[in-house]
């Protein structure tokens, strides 16, 4: 058995791998591949009504809100955030907690002034600045609540008074949030709902259009939301595999039960990284996140012989980002605590043989 720890894309309920593969050959039993159908067919149109209103459902999301399955990633977010919403010339305030927050702010700075209210890049991100207060005429303050590489998450939304945009790209469906607090949430699907391809955006309508640019079409929120997220052809299927992920996500209980099985999860992972002498967590303890742990050993060759035994023991994906070293164990919804415990057995393990 393999345990996927891996960072994104990553893994998804194994049931919603059988449904997705199912459907590749024969979708709903129209005798058609979910690849070839048309996306303005019935049965998949269908399929993008479910998958908005199980997102509306599960988030809880107000009805003043549209929720957008676009393409481009969340790094095309980055673009789009200043463009629908930043006017000519005006301030944007960014939290800087990593390399998607820089990247983020790289991109506004080319459409506006980017003001970087505060960053832990002294320490190599390892922790969430927040002593920090932004400026009067900001139009809009970015956080990235989870930050993937570095292990850290933000849990509350940082006390500001001006329009708030997240990235939850790894992070959404993980936990019980107030959609309301935010003017915009965007993540990548390709962590915790569903494949790569997808880009699910939760905007408040009153923010659509405030830049007053002429904007490409592909690159206006209003035209995803007055086309239902069919302006242009959709990722067919990455929006079904989402979809089903999230019926999978329902049926489960919905979010407060896999917060809490999440919470579960992390605390039995750093529980043994704090306890056995050989492993050392790398993101300041209040910081830690619950979707990305990371976690060092003193040596490489250390590193190097337990990720050995982590591969023979099935265990994929936890090296380390490069600019982080040592591991990181990404333990998304789908991350069974059989899983976890398979990580934590092979560090006691290793502790045994080092003796
Ligand atoms: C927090 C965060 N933001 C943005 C991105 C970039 O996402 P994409 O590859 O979907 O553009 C990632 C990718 O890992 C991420 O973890």
């Amino acid at each position: 058995m393999k345990h996927n720890f891996g960072a994104g894309p990553c893994i998804l309920p194994k049931e919603v791998f059988q449904e997705a593969s199912e459907a590749v050959i024969d979708f709903n039993n129209t005798g058609l591949s979910i690849l070839e159908i048309s996306h303005r067919s019935k049965e998949f149109e269908q399929v993008v009504i479910e998958a908005e209103a199980l997102v509306r459902e599960l988030l809880q999301v107000p009805d003043d809100y549209s929720v957008l399955f676009l393409q481009g990633g969340a790094t095309q977010q980055f673009a789009m955030v200043p463009m629908n919403i930043l006017p000519e010339g005006g301030k944007a305030a960014y939290l800087d907690t990593g390399v998607w927050a820089t990247k983020a702010a790289k991109e506004a700075s080319k459409l506006g002034t980017v003001e970087v209210v505060a960053s832990s890049s002294d320490k190599n991100y390892n922790y969430i600045p927040k002593d920090f207060s932004v400026p009067a005429d900001a139009t809009y303050f970015h956080y990235t609540s989870n930050n993937t590489i570095y292990g850290t998450e933000v849990f509350e939304k940082p006390q500001v008074d001006i329009p708030t945009v997240v990235d939850m790209s790894s992070d959404i469906l993980s936990r019980v949030i107030n959609v309301a607090d935010h003017d915009i949430i965007y993540a990548g699907a390709q962590k915790n709902m569903g494949a790569a391809g997808v880009t699910l955006v939760i905007v408040k309508n009153s923010i659509l259009g405030t830049s007053g640019r002429n904007l490409p079409s592909i690159f206006d929120y209003q035209s995803h939301a007055k086309a239902g997220s069919m302006f242009n052809t959709p990722p067919v299927f990455s929006i079904y595999v989402s979809m089903l992920n999230l019926r999978w996500l329902k049926a489960k209980g919905g979010v407060s039960v896999i917060e809490q099985e999440n919470i579960i999860k992390a605390r039995t992972l750093y529980e043994e990284i704090d306890r056995n002498p050989l492993f050392k967590g790398t993101a300041n303890e209040e910081d830690r996140s619950r979707m990305n742990v990371t976690f060092v050993m003193d040596t490489p060759e250390q590193e190097a012989a337990f990720l050995e035994l982590a591969k023979k023991r099935g265990l994929v994906g936890i090296k380390g980002h490069r600019s982080v070293g040592g591991f990181r164990a990404s333990i998304y919804n789908a991350l069974s605590i059989t899983s976890i415990n398979a990580l934590v057995d092979a560090m006691k393990e290793f502790e045994e043989l080092s003796k």
